[in-house]
């Protein structure tokens, strides 16, 4: 969590407006149903300033789960590309967290979304590492839920719908209250998907692996690009489901997402993961934060420079 400190500029609809004039009706259709889709990318410094990690990859994905909830979006790639641009060059902050967000807007009601007027906003704010810094150092405690997680037969978990975030709220509440940094979601198969906000990885026995998309799991574009890293690392690596009992049994386990970074897991309901060392944890975390801050020509391609 983390309190919002205001910057100046949000972009709302299709222009900035000041921080404190993003405001929406509390009729608006979308706070009553769920009907939103959202996004969360990262800027970071790099030698060459602020740079927007894997910005299209987020915006398609952005647009896709839209189009999962048949909602009109009224603006493209491009449009929201230069948009996510000019608000950081506007906010003089390089280093920050932002949310795209696509909603039902005011006008109508009722459960049928698709007259209402669809509003887009983006917000942005410094955070940093989700799971906390020193989670990221020294790993975080987890517990598997006893909440299911959402399935494509409710909701569809590739489609970042607000909705979905009421399932990871009760799961990250259950594991708080009961001592522990995050929760691990099984599927209603009773494998293991993701967490509340974050995608999962397992290693064992020198092998990668990571539930399939078919597991029921946002795919996370930071899963990505840690099974980029896990080619270039000549890793071998799987997608094949696990269950419970292998979480507990892993050498090391790992968190990955755009807010949580890569973030190892110490430990699962009480269990030791491994000997506490992830050295290939630690390998693909030293990857990562080259990739993002542009130190590796390699991954140049996945950074959009703020001039
Ligand atoms: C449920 C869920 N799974 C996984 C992720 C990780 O996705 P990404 O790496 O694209 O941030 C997120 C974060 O957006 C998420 O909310």
């Amino acid at each position: 969590m983390v309190d919002l400190r205001p910057l100046r500029w949000i972009w709302m609809d299709g222009r900035l407006v000041p921080w404190n004039d993003a405001r929406v009706h509390v009729l608006t259709h979308g706070l009553h149903y769920g009907y939103a889709v959202f996004e969360g990318i990262r800027c970071h410094r790099t030698d060459r300033g602020s740079a927007v990690f894997r910005l299209d990859e987020h915006l398609v994905r952005f647009l896709d789960s839209a189009r999962v909830y048949r909602m009109k979006m009224p603006f493209d790639v491009l449009t929201l590309r230069q948009a996510t641009v000019e608000l950081i060059r506007a906010n003089e902050t390089p280093e920050a967290y932002l949310r795209p967000i696509a909603f039902s807007g005011y006008g109508q009601m009722g459960l049928d979304p698709t007259q209402s007027p669809t509003q887009v906003a983006i917000g942005m704010w410094e955070w940093g590492a989700y799971l906390g810094a020193a989670g990221v150092e020294r790993g975080v405690r987890a517990t598997v839920s006893s909440w299911v997680r959402v399935d494509s037969r409710s909701l569809p978990p590739q489609a970042k719908c607000a909705a979905n975030y009421a399932n990871s709220a009760l799961a990250k509440m259950e594991a708080v209250s009961g001592g522990y940094d995050e929760a691990i979601l099984l599927n209603s198969q009773g494998m293991v998907a993701e967490g509340p906000g974050e995608n999962l990885f397992r290693v064992k026995n020198g092998v990668v692996s990571t539930p399939p998309a078919s597991s029921g799991i946002l795919r996370g574009v930071t899963r990505d690009t840690v099974i980029r890293f896990v080619a270039d690392e000549r890793i071998e690596f799987r997608r094949n489901d696990f269950s419970r009992e292998e979480l507990f049994t892993s050498d090391e386990l790992f968190y990955t997402g755009t807010a949580a970074g890569i973030t190892p897991i110490r430990e699962v309901d009480g269990r030791p993961i491994g000997t506490g060392a992830y050295p290939v944890t630690k390998r693909l975390q030293l990857r990562y934060e080259d990739a993002i801050h542009g130190r590796n020509p390699a991954y140049a391609s996945w950074l959009t420079a703020v001039p």
